[in-house]
């Protein structure tokens, strides 16, 4: 058992419900202690000087001038992309073709699935991620080589083996058959243990026939519990490839739908097209978005409609995502950065500065992506979108103890002006210092702001002073 002293923000609600008190969805503690028992679970929580005297003897760590807030979760990272990340030219689907199938190949070996999924973990302890949901490859190997590489680094996970027959080269896909008892084995061998879940992943609804994804319908009635996770609405290349090929569906939803693949536990990544009945029928069922904005930027995908997603007449459970490497950066940080301008840009459509017609102020407000909303995405928001909420994304008592410290003088030179944080240190004494100070970090930081990384009550990650990384690379070639 071993207590925490620190400034610690988490959220107790969803922000864009307190649209002109946002501060009311977080909870802030500027001398606050998180008490966490031998297995990594919080046991105690609250101002330090109330929580000490409960726990005479307990061995205290103080993290003084740093903000402390829950792990970040990253909706949607494909794990076989961390070293194409950033990689030139192309939009979605020649991009796959030319980058992303062939680096994939390469982890169906064994010894570079060891050390790329190494690196993997490294650069999300590194960005202050201490969640996932991910994506591997089509072959057993690889998502093997995850689940054991998270286990060991004792992280949640949600991944699985990933589904695709069609439109990629023959040495990259499998059948339903092959597809079917691959993720069987991986079911019963990963699914619950630990703190690893398996998701049913068809790639996309573009790389699937009608027997592949009615395969993974038959794997989710078999399993319920199990997560459904997958990219939807992307590319407009994509989305009328999916309905040639999907002629009888109406639109891309549909064809999740039609297999019987869309309730709580399903996320579709990206969802940049998205109209506004796929938004209500993904609300009414229950299930999830991840907004991904780097990679929606970095492949010219679009602008993901942000303040309609969050239209409270059809209110989606929303992730962020890195979408790494369609996304160039592993930090959530640089997730919010590309999120908050995404925001900015389809504003400048719903001010009606280009056509008064399209003016919409309701929508434009809950495109404004504020530091209270940002991280509340990140953090519980993205563990609700998941339904992993009674487990991470707060400090609540009884979840596990994930979380990562922030120190706002780490990052480019401009940061020190911008924040006026005196060179030895300084907190926030208020939840409104505290966001602005968040705002800072996301909009002017970067990773470098991430001071530490603890997974289940143990530091997984510390930032050395002279910014290189300790605790981490293990093993790496
Ligand atoms: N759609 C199908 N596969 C992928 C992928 O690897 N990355 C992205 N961004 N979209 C996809
Ligand atoms: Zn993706």
């Amino acid at each position: 058992m071993r207590a925490i002293r620190g400034a610690f923000l988490d959220f107790v609600d969803d922000p864009w419900r307190h649209v002109g008190n946002e501060r009311a969805a977080a909870r802030f503690l500027p001398d606050g202690m998180l008490v966490v028992d031998d297995q990594g679970i919080i046991l105690d929580r609250g101002p330090a000087d109330e929580v000490a005297p409960r726990h005479p003897g307990v061995e205290i760590v103080p993290i003084a001038d740093r903000l402390i807030l829950p792990g970040f979760i990253d909706g949607h990272v494909h794990v076989p992309q961390t070293r194409i990340l950033g990689s030139y030219g192309e939009q979605l689907l020649p991009w796959l073709e030319k980058w992303v199938f062939p680096e994939e190949r390469r982890y169906f070996e064994r010894p570079y699935a060891e050390a790329g999924v190494r690196r993997f973990f490294d650069n999300l302890l590194a960005s202050g991620t201490t969640t996932c949901q991910a994506f591997t490859t089509a072959q057993p190997v690889t998502t093997e080589v995850v689940f054991e590489e998270a286990a060991r680094r004792n992280m949640r996970i949600i991944t699985g083996i990933t589904a695709i027959d069609r439109n990629a080269p023959d040495w990259f896909t499998t059948s339903a058959e092959e597809f079917t008892a691959a993720a069987t084995t991986l079911i019963e061998k990963y699914h619950g243990v630990g703190r690893s879940s398996y998701a049913i992943t068809p790639r996309f609804a573009y790389g699937a026939s009608d027997e592949l994804l009615a395969a993974c319908g038959r794997l989710k009635a078999a399993h319920p519990d199990l997560w459904v996770h997958t990219h939807i609405s992307e590319n407009p290349s994509e989305i009328r490839g999916v309905l040639e090929l999907h002629g009888d569906c109406a639109d891309y939803l549909g064809v999740y739908e039609k297999y019987g693949l869309v309730g709580p536990k399903f996320t579709g990544g990206h969802g940049v097209w998205l109209t506004d009945s796929e938004f209500r029928r993904l609300s009414e069922a229950g299930a999830a978005v991840t907004f991904c904005p780097c990679s929606n930027l970095f492949l010219g995908s679009g602008l993901f409609r942000l303040g309609r997603a969050t239209d409270p007449e059809h209110r989606v459970r929303l992730s962020f995502g890195s979408d790494v490497g369609g996304g160039n950066r592993f930090s959530m940080l640089s997730v919010l950065e590309d999120a908050y301008k995404v925001g900015m840009l389809n504003n400048t459509q719903l001010d009606g500065s280009v056509d008064p017609s399209k003016k919409d102020a309701a929508e434009a407000e809950r495109n404004k992506l504020s530091p209270y909303r940002a991280f509340y995405s990140v953090t519980l928001g993205g563990a609700e979108a998941l339904r992993l909420e009674d487990r991470v994304g707060s400090f609540d008592i009884g979840k596990e103890a994930d979380f990562v410290v922030l120190d706002a003088r780490g990052g480019p030179s401009a940061m020190a002006w911008r924040t006026g944080l005196p060179a030895g240190g300084g907190a926030p004494a208020t939840v409104e210092e505290a966001a602005e100070l968040l705002f800072a970090i996301m909009m002017v930081g970067d990773d470098r702001a991430v001071a530490e990384t603890w997974v289940m009550g143990e530091r997984a990650y510390a930032r050395d002073a002279s910014g290189g990384l300790v605790g981490s690379t293990r093993g790496a070639p």
